[in-house]
């Protein structure tokens, strides 16, 4: 735990982020059969530019689950698996082996290639995490494949004096808590929020990132702003942020629980078909014979 001393917001920041669209998901099925929710990367919500897509599986019924995702491959993005409960294996062509605990992440860089299964580390029991899509610029989707995974006792928990604690991935809090990922040129945050019941929590964020809230039980009200009145996000809906300089948030009689995810937009063309995220027609191509030919 790490106790944060209140800082000062200065209080000619009015300037709130309100929510332009919400999201509710879209139930789907991915893999060799995982049943789960795609929040990010639908018909509705297609990007949010650095983010390509953002799944949630939650399920305490084995057979949403056991097939899990066997041998698949990346290029030139990043996949970030966050769990709240069970355990996921993962295992790769380099011989990289590992498992993912409740609380921990893996910050995944699949850069130029890499062919990896996700599977279960159980057979029943509740499964319950996101897996995020985060671009790579251009200039790095051919880097060489990177892990960087965390333990839940290597993530820093900000406790504030109200109750509400900020579980820091990646990113910086204006109270100083910093996250053990190295992000990158997109400088994203991604936080896990409780806000205790009643309480609000106040936060600026970077005014250029583009950001969502992704509410994962109980309900929250996000600040509005001039033109837009306050809105409220229950629990498995995707809220997307407008521009401003700061967040305000509230839970109501009970806590609220969410994934608090921005980062800077990349402004690149998008190319994308299933695991190969690129910027032309012709790297899909050669991504596609490069994965056909075993040189990832
Ligand atoms: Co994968």
């Amino acid at each position: 735990m790490n106790s944060a001393t209140q800082p000062n917001i200065s209080p000619t920041i009015s300037d709130y982020r309100s929510v332009t669209q919400i999201a509710p998901g879209m139930a789907t099925s991915d893999g060799a059969g995982v049943r789960m929710t795609r929040l990010l990367g639908t018909d509705q919500l297609q990007r949010l530019d650095p983010f390509l897509l953002l799944d949630m599986f939650h399920s305490d019924q084995p057979q949403d689950y056991i097939a899990g995702f066997p041998d698949h491959p990346h290029r030139g993005f990043e996949t970030v698996t966050y769990m709240l409960a069970g355990r996921v294996r993962h295992e790769d062509n380099k011989g990289h082996v590992g498992v993912i605990e409740p609380g921990g992440v893996q910050w995944m860089t699949a850069g130029r290639g890499i062919v990896h299964a996700e599977m279960p580390e159980q057979d029943q029991g509740l499964m319950w995490g996101f897996q995020l899509w985060l671009n790579l610029p251009a200039a790095r989707k051919m880097t060489e494949p990177r892990y960087q995974e965390f333990d839940p006792s290597e993530i820093p928990i900000e406790q504030r004096p109200d109750g509400t604690t900020v579980r820091v991935i990646a990113g910086e809090t204006h109270w100083g808590t910093r996250g053990p990922i190295q992000p990158g040129e997109t400088e994203a945050l991604y936080w896990d929020v409780a806000i205790a019941p009643k309480q609000t929590f106040t936060e600026p964020l970077p005014p250029t990132h583009n950001g969502c809230l992704v509410v994962y039980d109980g309900q929250v009200t996000v600040h509005g702003d001039t033109s837009t009145p306050a809105q409220r996000v229950q629990s498995g809906e995707l809220a997307v942020l407008g521009s401003g300089q700061q967040l305000q948030v509230r839970a109501g009689s009970e806590a609220g629980k969410f994934l608090l995810i921005a980062g800077q937009p990349l402004n690149e063309p998008v190319a994308q078909m299933g695991p190969f995220v690129m910027n032309t027609q012709a790297e899909l191509m050669q991504a596609y014979r490069d994965y056909q030919a075993g040189r990832f």
